[in-house]
């Protein structure tokens, strides 16, 4: 038995609009409300233009919230950027770094998601810093390497303590939104392989740290997922857009 509990997230992506996620989340907190959970922990990654109204919303339940992105710099003439501290300010306490999609889509490198995860700690968010393979690293058998050298990027500018409390979310870029999800055995693999990776830091810290898994879960293999030792929860796309699937989510992982 673990010591970590389990946490189960939904990264909403750029979906839904004002009405239609606030009809989500209602419906989310009711399905909750039913599964009164006492282990799983439950978090929520709308847009940007969205975090005011569901941190507002989510105030005293058992939900928290979280931006997916931040910029690397603090504040200034950064036209469309969004800061950490601006993201902390309406109420979110988590943030995504290093998302497979910021980083195919906005080229962000392995040092720029550094700086976006140090500037998440400073200003008092926690960081949950995504890591995977492409299919074809996956094909050269490159997939610690490539996960290896995402995560290192980070710790090696953060160092021990400026590590500590943050999440790593596995999510294998062949997975994501293709309904293909990595078998429990691929996600157990990557997983142990990165804690073993966080103890070459700090025992302590890599038995603490909560390793989630990515890529098409659902309320289909969630259970098989979450029956593995070192996965830890699940980072949600698609299923999350849906609060009965959501809550089947959350569900295995509160059971696992
Ligand atoms: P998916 O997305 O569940 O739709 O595959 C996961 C993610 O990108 O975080």
């Amino acid at each position: 038995m673990s010591e970590r509990n389990p946490l189960v997230a939904g990264n909403w992506k750029m979906n839904g609009d004002a009405a239609s996620l606030d009809t989500l989340l209602d419906g989310v907190l009711s399905e909750l409300s039913v599964l009164a959970l006492q282990r799983c922990s439950v978090l929520v990654f709308p847009s940007y233009v969205y975090l005011g109204q569901v941190a507002n919303k989510l105030r005293g339940t058992i939900v928290g919230v979280g931006s997916q992105d931040v910029d690397e710099r603090t504040q200034g003439a950064v036209t469309g950027g969004v800061s950490a501290a601006m993201v902390k300010d309406v109420g979110c306490e988590f943030s995504l770094v290093g998302h497979s999609e910021r980083r195919t889509l906005f080229a962000e490198s392995d040092e720029l998601i550094a700086e976006k995860f140090e500037q998440c700690k400073a200003c008092g968010l926690v960081p949950i810093i995504c890591v995977g393979e492409t299919l074809e690293e996956r094909r050269q058998d490159r997939t610690m390497e490539v996960v290896t050298r995402q995560l290192n990027a980070v710790t090696s500018r953060v160092g021990l303590a400026g590590f500590d409390g943050a999440m790593v979310a596995y999510e294998p870029v062949w997975a994501i939104g293709t309904g293909e999800s990595a078998t429990p055995e691929q996600a157990e693999d990557v997983h142990a392989g990165l804690r073993k990776c966080l103890a070459e830091l700090d025992e302590d810290l890599s038995s603490r740290t909560r390793i989630l898994y990515g890529g098409s879960v659902t309320a289909d293999n969630a259970v098989a997922l979450f029956g593995k030792e070192n996965v830890d929860g699940a980072l949600v796309g698609g299923a999350s857009l849906k609060a009965n699937s959501f809550a089947e989510i959350c569900k295995a992982a509160e059971e696992s």
